[in-house]
């Protein structure tokens, strides 16, 4: 094994579908009012996918601009980790479509399902795999298509997710920069509380499961709420501890976007200054995987990331799972020549 080196993000690239579904859409969808999403989830639109796309291409998208940002091309990258809980099919893995899409045909490819967290997961790997030589040109991949997996007759749930996600490239950067650290975790016997119930080896899909719409998300949204704003305070604390980072000292924290109410929790607990917890849900929803590179791809669009600055990725969700990563980051954002278009068509 060759020695441990500096590894950080050179890249970052998202994409979210042109097709907007506004509150007032789904008014008239299901039995619900915009006064009432906004309020419960800050949420007020999400992207949704055409009926012909399918996760992968998402994912291809937003890996095609993480490329053209960090000025790489497919054949430099040697792995793919992509974060879903939408894979394109059971088998194979949607990484190893989105490598022939892509034509990364020096690259390994896996998947990584854990749920909402599953960015984190992916880009902690990565890390380990560039620290110690094994790879040099990670592409880590965040993309959800929720809309095909969502019951849109359950109000519960419908009004909460969207389409989109990103991709970050993963390198060698100059020593003293990049990933720093990461934990993640798990609480295995909350695996009831996000769930797709049938289409596995528990309940294979039937007719019967498909008239009972088992095939789509359910959410027990009560007890994940409680189990979101606890961890997001309390993975965050441990990740600083163990880093020795303190938490004022942290420029931006880019959490899960799965609720307002979640982030402004976050925000109330940590004692965080404004600004630092960042948001974008409002433009998206919640789409799980995606939602930490959709985010963190228009921080950096915003402006609000520049070299040297700490950034902390916190995530939670299915599993339940949880996780943090922490980075100081590894290059200046003002260069001309990156650019973070981040939304519609690929050019
Ligand atoms: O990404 C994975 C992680 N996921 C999350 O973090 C989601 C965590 N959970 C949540 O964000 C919130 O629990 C929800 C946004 C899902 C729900 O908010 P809540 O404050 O927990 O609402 P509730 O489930 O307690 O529902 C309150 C009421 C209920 O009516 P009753 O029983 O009080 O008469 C629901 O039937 O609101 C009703 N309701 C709705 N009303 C209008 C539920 N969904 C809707 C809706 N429109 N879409």
């Amino acid at each position: 094994m060759k020695g441990i080196r500096s590894v950080g993000i050179t890249g970052v690239g998202s994409y979210a579908p042109e097709k907007v579904l506004t509150n007032f859409d789904l008014e008239k969808m299901v039995d619900t009012t915009d006064e009432w999403i906004v309020s419960r989830s800050g949420i007020r639109e999400r992207h949704i996918a055409s009926e012909e796309k399918s996760t992968s291409d998402l994912a291809c998208d937003a890996s095609i601009r993480a490329m053209k940002d960090a000025g790489v091309k497919p054949e430099d990258i040697d792995l793919i980790i992509m974060a879903t809980v939408s894979p394109d099919k059971i088998v194979p893995s949607t990484a190893c479509i989105v490598q022939g899409k892509l034509g990364c045909v020096n690259a390994g490819a896996f998947d990584v399902m854990a749920g909402c967290t599953g960015f984190i997961y992916a880009l902690s790997v990565a890390r380990q795999m560039v620290a110690t030589g094994s790879n040099n040109t990670v592409l880590v991949i965040g993309a959800d298509l929720l809309s095909k997996l969502t019951d849109w007759e359950d109000r519960n749930t419908c009004v909460l997710f969207g389409d989109g996600g990103g991709a970050a490239i993963v390198q060698p950067v100059e020593e003293g920069y990049g990933l720093i650290d990461h934990i993640v975790g798990a609480k295995g016997l909350g695996h009831l509380c996000i769930e797709i119930p049938a289409g596995g080896t528990f309940m294979p899909a039937t007719h019967k499961s498909i008239d009972d719409r088992q095939h789509y998300i359910k959410m027990l949204g009560k007890e994940v709420f409680k189990f979101a704003v606890k961890t997001i305070e309390k993975t965050t604390v441990e990740l600083a501890e163990k880093t020795g980072i303190p938490i004022d000292k942290i420029k931006l924290i880019v959490p899960h976007q799965a609720n307002s109410r979640i982030m402004d929790a976050g925000k109330k607990r940590l004692k965080l200054a404004d600004g630092v917890m960042y948001s974008n849900l409002e433009k998206y929803g919640n789409t799980s995987a995606g939602t930490i590179p959709l985010a963190l791809a228009d921080a950096l669009a915003d402006g609000k990331i520049n070299k040297g600055d700490y950034v902390m990725l916190v995530g939670f969700g299915a599993g339940l799972t949880n996780g943090a990563i922490i980075m100081k980051w590894a290059y200046e954002v003002n260069q001309p020549e990156k650019r973070y278009a981040v939304r519609g068509a690929v050019q």
